[in-house]
């Protein structure tokens, strides 16, 4: 396929997939895509490997989720039922559920468990085709607390084949332990925690909840100042439910802007005139029986705009990348090209990754294969057509090759 547009909406027309296709690789790099009769030339020539694929595949990009919380222990299924009776997610957090209930069970689980349930979670997605995984801290909310999870995603992602990327989420929420103000909290963290995470090399991103009961726009103001001081990059939990993290996210020079689902035309102004990448997560609209971001609007705009999973315990349980992204095309009325580029090209962007997300040489080969000769399928079949194959740094990694 060809190279998408970074920014702004993007016809079906400007996909033009390469029938009869290959991949040649050198390493863990991409060295040619093209004709897979041209390939054969050269691969002979270079003596490298080529791999003939007998059925119709269609190849894409590894997916990339820039926005997930898997390192958590227990369940929150009590939350789910409680939503479904008729509470709101802000009732359930202040009356003692929410994220404080997570982090509970989370804090009670030791670093080896927390590492194996992270783990297993990144094996599933990367059999869904997510190569790529950021992954929040944010149920710990103690600097010892905090660095465990850390610690765990660190480990987490040398045991599996997936690129983990860490994000640093003590700003989840003022947990309900703190005798402080939230103010005071902050700058605990920003003064214990923040140093030690570049001194372990733990996590280079920083990501913060702005929301009513958790932290507002002048909370956060001196963090985040301390956090790019010290050379975090920065990503926010913008516009949930109330329209202020955009602002906050743009103003800070954040790299993304993610929910959205309470954004209006200002927001959407404010992010399309802006390098910050928004970040649709239509797995937490489909959690809490909401809306979702206004996706098509925000292309339109001219945003660039990634989709990821939120997989998490409380809003977004489901944590299935393909089947999230391909509804929220539905209801949004994305394009296929628009809902492939939120979970490949665009969301490296909205992680700062440029060695990946696109199949062109020179690149990582982290690629999915689906079982199709016609790339349509894949999301028309909202994510029951499941990868046949999937590629990490120019190895197979799905099916292992133990079982292949
Ligand atoms: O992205 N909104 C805040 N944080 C997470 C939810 C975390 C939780 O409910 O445990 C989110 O939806
Ligand atoms: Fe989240």
């Amino acid at each position: 396929m060809v190279h998408l547009v970074e920014r702004g909406p993007i016809a079906d027309e400007s996909l033009r997939p390469i029938g009869e296709g290959g991949l040649l690789l050198q390493g863990e790099l991409i060295y040619r895509v093209g004709a897979f009769s041209d390939l054969r030339l050269e691969a002979e020539t270079l003596q490298a490997t080529i791999i003939e694929l007998t059925e119709d595949f269609v190849a894409l990009p590894g997916f990339i989720d820039v926005h997930t919380h898997i390192c958590f222990a227990g369940s929150r299924a009590q939350d789910y039922a409680l939503r479904n009776a008729g509470k709101t997610y802000l009732e359930i957090a202040a009356a003692g559920g929410g994220i404080w209930d997570s982090v509970q069970q989370t804090r009670r689980a030791d670093q080896a468990e927390l590492t194996r349930l992270t783990v297993q979670r990144a094996t599933r997605h990367l059999r869904g085709g997510v190569t790529t995984i950021e992954v929040k801290s944010g149920y710990g909310l103690s600097v010892a607390e905090e660095l465990k999870q850390l610690r765990a995603i660190k480990e987490a992602d040398s045991q599996t084949a997936a690129d983990l990327v860490a994000t640093c989420l003590a700003a989840h929420t003022l947990p309900r332990d703190y005798a402080g103000t939230p103010e005071a909290y902050l700058a605990e963290m920003a003064a214990q925690l923040l140093p030690q995470l570049k001194q372990e090399q733990l996590t280079n991103r920083v990501d913060a909840f702005l929301e009513q009961g958790a932290f507002s726009a002048a909370q956060i103001a001196p963090y985040f100042a301390e956090a790019r001081r010290l050379g975090f990059q920065l990503t926010v939990h913008a516009d949930q439910f109330s329209a202020f993290g955009s602002r906050v996210a743009v103003e800070a020079g954040a790299l993304s802007a993610d929910h959205l689902e309470a954004s209006s035309d200002d927001e959407i102004r404010l992010l399309a005139g802006s390098p910050t990448v928004a970040v649709a997560l239509p797995g937490a609209s489909l959690g809490l029986g909401c809306n979702f971001a206004p996706a098509r609007r925000l292309l339109d705009a001219g945003a660039s705009l990634a989709i990821a999973s939120d997989w998490n315990p409380g809003s977004a349980p489901m944590g299935d990348l393909l089947t999230q992204a391909a509804i929220l095309g539905t209801f949004e009325k994305l394009t296929a090209a628009e809902v492939l580029a939120g979970i490949t090209c665009r969301a490296a962007r909205a992680l700062d990754l440029a060695d990946r997300g696109r199949l062109v040489a020179g690149l990582l080969a982290d690629f999915v294969l689906f079982p199709t000769a016609d790339y349509a399928e894949i999301l028309y079949q909202q994510g029951q057509l499941r990868p046949a194959q999937v590629w990490k740094n120019g190895r197979c990694v799905h099916p292992s090759p133990a079982r292949a």
